[in-house]
């Protein structure tokens, strides 16, 4: 008998450039790191409509072809026909293992093209280039990709890291409102997990139109890195990452029973941070709402009335994928910046802090 032990461990090290006109930057990058005459550029269609240009400027020098693969906006991208479809066309034109593919929109192309770049050829080169809020803050950040598939979201998919990821914030002056507030959810957790000085950091950003000044790009590189921090310690999600889950157990649950595409990812979470610091509080925890106060408005303003019906909440939440030996497993904080992962047994505390969250936005309850 022999016995062998394999041991493979793979880190990997890249750079997220966040700033205003990155473009000579990544020119340059691409340059020093690719020698293949092609790249495919997945990308989601409003943005091809809206900044193609941008993305000839920053490509066409380093490669003679650029082969742009759009996909339709929105969640139903993700799934596994639009998988079968980018690969099939990027099969068909022709690749190669050092030929690099880059993702370029929300959360939906980073996360499709992302699955895309780790399963053809079993891995081509992937390049991050998030353009919404959300992506440049959380989705970009961290190696999971992957699609839905009929029976839940992102069930099918792969820790899959990226060379490098390029946040510009340009891409963000064509981004709606809601959308702004959507990424405004996962600063909001970073702020509660991590930092609460990014509360006041940004509080005053949000009482003004959106536009992506310099006072943007220092709160989406602080909160980039806080993600960037965490994942270093955790990449496979085994420990800390769980911590990045804050008020997401309730969101996804609220996403399900409202139905997807009715409130958005962010604004769920948003919800569900509220119903999070209230179980917290009434677990004798010095917790309280008030550094969300001047955010509530936004998500008020914006959001379709929410289900009511908590049983059904609470059921969707068992039924969450991250639900470990029927124990519902919940991120709590002991106090701002301190998280800790809670097994709850106590159901009528669930109850409350829903009642409370959904209470905000839902004046009956
Ligand atoms: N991989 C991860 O770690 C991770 C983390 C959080 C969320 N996600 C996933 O991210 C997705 C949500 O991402 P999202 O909120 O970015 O949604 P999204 O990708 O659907 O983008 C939202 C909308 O904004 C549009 N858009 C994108 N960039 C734009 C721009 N610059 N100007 C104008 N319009 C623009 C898109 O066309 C779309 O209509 C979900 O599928 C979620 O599961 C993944």
């Amino acid at each position: 008998m022999s016995n062998i032990n394999l041991d493979i461990t793979t880190r990997k090290e890249y750079p997220i450039e966040v700033g205003k006109g990155l473009g000579n930057t990544v020119s340059a990058w691409l340059g020093e790191h690719y020698s293949t005459d092609s790249v495919f550029v997945v990308i989601d269609e409003n943005v091809n409509n809206l900044h193609r240009e941008r993305l000839e400027k920053w490509c066409q020098p380093q490669f003679k072809h650029v082969y742009y693969i759009e996909i339709p906006e929105g969640e139903r991208s993700k799934s596994i026909q639009q998988w079968k479809e980018v690969a099939d066309e990027i099969l068909s034109i022709g690749v190669e293992r050092s030929t690099p593919l880059m993702a370029v929109g929300g959360g939906v192309t980073g996360d499709l093209g992302g699955f895309v770049a780790s399963t053809v050829l079993r891995g081509l080169p992937l390049i991050h280039v998030p353009t919404t809020l959300l992506a440049m803050v959380d989705s970009s950040i961290g190696g999971k990709t992957g699609i839905n598939h009929n029976t839940g979201k992102n069930l099918i998919g792969a820790f899959y890291q990226p060379d490098a990821v390029f946040a510009d914030v340009h891409f963000l002056d064509t981004l709606d409102d809601k959308e702004w507030v959507t990424g405004i959810a996962e600063i909001l957790k970073y702020g509660a997990i991590r930092n609460p000085d990014l509360f006041k950091d940004f509080e005053s950003l949000v009482n003004k139109s959106f536009t992506a000044n310099e006072q943007w790009v220092s709160v989406i590189a602080e909160s980039a890195g806080i993600k960037a921090d965490i994942v270093q310690e955790d990449a496979l999600e085994s420990g800390i990452r769980a911590y990045l889950n804050f008020g997401h157990t309730f969101g996804h649950a609220l996403e399900k029973v409202a139905g997807y595409g009715t409130i958005t990812h962010g604004e769920a979470v948003f919800v569900g941070m509220l119903a999070a610091c209230n179980f917290s509080a009434q677990l004798g925890h010095s917790v309280d709402i008030t550094p969300f106060k001047s955010f509530l408005p936004l998500y008020q303003r914006q959001m379709s009335p929410l289900p009511d019906d908590v049983d059904e909440l609470i059921e969707a939440m068992k039924s969450d994928k991250k639900v470990k030996n029927n124990m519902l497993r919940l991120v709590l904080l002991n106090s701002w910046a301190s998280p800790y992962v809670h097994d709850c047994t106590d159901y009528s505390a669930l109850r409350e802090a829903w009642e409370f969250a959904l209470s905000q936005f839902n004046k009956s309850i």
